[in-house]
């Protein structure tokens, strides 16, 4: 069950900050936005920004309790012993605990008090008292806490960057919340204009934050162009500024319409076109949460200057080549296996690394045949009676990559199914992520035919490819090894950012009002998919 452990270990600290962002970012709302106790408000309106607080909170001491559990029950398999009392002393799970005893008596308050006083300033105010010892605990549980040089500065700018990060994401979930009632003719309409507006205030401000707070982070851990290129430290970072560009683009977009609402009176994007960027907006915001978990797990570049790789050696990983179609046979693949996988002594297999890059390629020809085809589909729609047959080849890619992705288990190696998938946290990735491409495949194609009756099934493609993006951006375990598992891993990051760039935009596609709009966001995504398609195309793995 070690895998089991090691996968839900890789995604628990991202689900924990989502839960933080809407916990958090929910009270700043309340005492900074709304201010219940100053004006007056529907009594609906109130209830449900009550609510997602306490959701947030109580999901957050429930995820921290969780990940406990998992960090108890991994060292457990990985060591072979049982972890207390000595786990007991240490800063993480003093933190921790902290954080989930101090959320869950949050989500009491919150929902025995504050849920029936919202209009209250005593109880908004304790609430946010109540949740201080939470922000400050989460100072331990970054690399601040570990360094010697300006320790305690450095735990409070990671503090402080974690506030600015949930009032941003926070906010985006509460205006989803006063979209969502809008549309049900709960609350004033007037209400999402005028939030709109005073969002982009708050938005700008947690930014400025962010930056002012984020950029002496960066320098500090990251003291060289190659350690931001060539670590997966700082390529965790440069993914965060990627999406935070997108993010910020989504931003000014709905500014853009915003302000025209109110200069000019013009209505269309504000009712029909927001709400969708603003829910694209929270996939990236959502991603660069999980991104951000998984850069404060990575050691800082600073601390690797032997394992980094130079920026020409991590450019070089993408460099164009003929894509290898011919694969080595299981039993010369086999036969490398043990000295390859030697704990001391290793002998590189270069059967091994073939198969890898065969497999990579492979599925590359697969990504970019469907993107090709997705693109001219989105040009020239198929004629009326059926929907475009290429989501079929994600399913035929699933097929592929069960077979062949983990050539030491079933079908095609002697360990078993279950026991393969249970005991490697790296055969369970796998295993998931080729079941999810194949009922990708199926069910958005599905979803686009016709005579399709199901109208939720069109959302499963971009929250499944966004789950998929997720686990790509998670599952950097470089840490310490050597820099060809960092060159190994920079591809398969920047591969879960197309990922995600593919998921928004396909979510613009099916959401948007204006066909215009629809066709570019439907392109972006089928363009995004040909650039993750041609990185698994020019794939080739260094020889270790
Ligand atoms: C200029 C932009 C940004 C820079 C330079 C930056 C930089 C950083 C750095 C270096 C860390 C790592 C701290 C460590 O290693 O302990 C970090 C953590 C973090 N960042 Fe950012 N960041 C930026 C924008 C954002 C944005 C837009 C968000 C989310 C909306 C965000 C959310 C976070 C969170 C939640 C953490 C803490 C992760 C944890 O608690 O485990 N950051 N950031």
């Amino acid at each position: 069950m070690g895998g089991l452990a090691d996968f839900l270990d890789s995604l628990v600290g991202g689900v924990d900050r989502v839960f933080f962002s809407v916990a958090i970012g929910g009270l700043i709302w309340g005492m900074f936005m709304l201010k219940p106790w100053s004006r007056r408000y529907d009594e609906k309106h109130l209830s449900s920004t009550v609510t997602l607080i306490y959701y947030g909170a109580f999901g957050l001491a429930l995820t921290q309790g969780f990940a406990l559990i998992i960090k108890v029950w991994l060292m457990n398999v990985t060591l072979g012993v049982w972890p207390f009392p000595a786990f007991a002393d240490t800063i993480q799970f003093k933190a921790g605990m902290v954080r989930m005893i101090v959320m869950g008596c949050l989500a009491f308050y919150v929902g025995s008090k504050l849920s029936l006083q919202p209009t209250s300033k005593n109880a908004w105010y304790n609430a946010t008292a109540l949740a201080i010892p939470a922000l400050i605990a989460g100072a331990w549980l970054a690399h601040g806490a570990g360094r010697f040089d300006g320790r305690i500065q450095l735990m409070t700018i990671t503090v402080i960057h974690q506030i600015a990060a949930a009032a941003w994401v926070g906010g985006v979930f509460q205006l989803i919340n006063i979209w969502r009632l809008s549309t049900r003719n709960a609350i004033d309409p007037m209400l999402w204009p005028n939030f709109l507006k005073q969002f982009g205030k708050l938005g700008l401000v947690s930014l400025a934050v962010l930056m002012a707070t984020g950029l002496p982070m960066a320098i500090g851990y990251i003291d060289s162009w190659n350690g931001f290129i060539g670590t997966g430290y700082g390529n965790l970072l440069l993914v965060k500024l990627l999406l935070l560009a997108i993010a910020l683009f989504l931003a000014y977009l709905n500014n853009r319409g915003t302000r025209e609402f109110f200069e000019q009176n013009r209505e269309t994007l504000l009712f029909r076109e927001i709400p969708s960027y603003i829910q694209a907006e929270t996939f990236l915001l959502v991603s660069i949460l999980f991104t951000a978990v998984s850069l404060a797990t990575q050691p800082p570049a600073i601390d690797i200057p032997k394992t980094t790789a130079t920026w020409q050696e991590t450019l070089a990983t993408f460099k164009p080549r003929i894509p290898l179609t011919t694969s080595p046979t299981h039993e010369e693949l086999m036969a490398g296996e043990p000295g390859r996988t030697a704990i001391i002594g290793q002998v590189p297999s270069r059967a091994s690394t073939d198969w890898s890059d065969y497999n990579h390629n492979v599925a590359g020809i697969f990504v970019t045949t469907i993107a090709v085809l997705a693109i001219i589909a989105s040009l020239r729609p198929p004629p009326p009676h059926r929907g475009p047959y290429w989501p079929l080849g994600f399913a035929f890619l699933g097929l592929f990559l069960f077979i062949r992705s983990d050539p030491e288990a079933w079908p095609l190696g002697p360990i078993g199914f279950w026991e393969s998938t249970l005991e490697s946290g790296e055969i369970l990735q796998h295993r998931i992520a080729t079941f999810m491409a194949f009922m990708m495949g199926v069910m958005e194609y599905k979803a686009r035919h016709p005579n399709n009756s199901n109208k939720k099934l069109i959302y499963m493609f971009p929250l499944l490819g966004a789950f998929g993006g997720l686990m790509l951006l998670t599952h950097s375990h470089v840490g310490f090894q050597p820099k060809t598992a960092f060159l190994i891993q920079a591809g398969h990051t920047l591969m879960g950012v197309f990922a995600i760039i593919i998921a928004s935009a396909r979510w613009l596609e099916i959401r948007l009002n204006d066909p215009k709009q629809r066709q570019i966001a439907g392109l972006i995504s089928a363009f995004a998919m040909l650039q993750l398609g041609m990185i698994l195309l020019f794939y080739q793995e260094p020889l270790y």
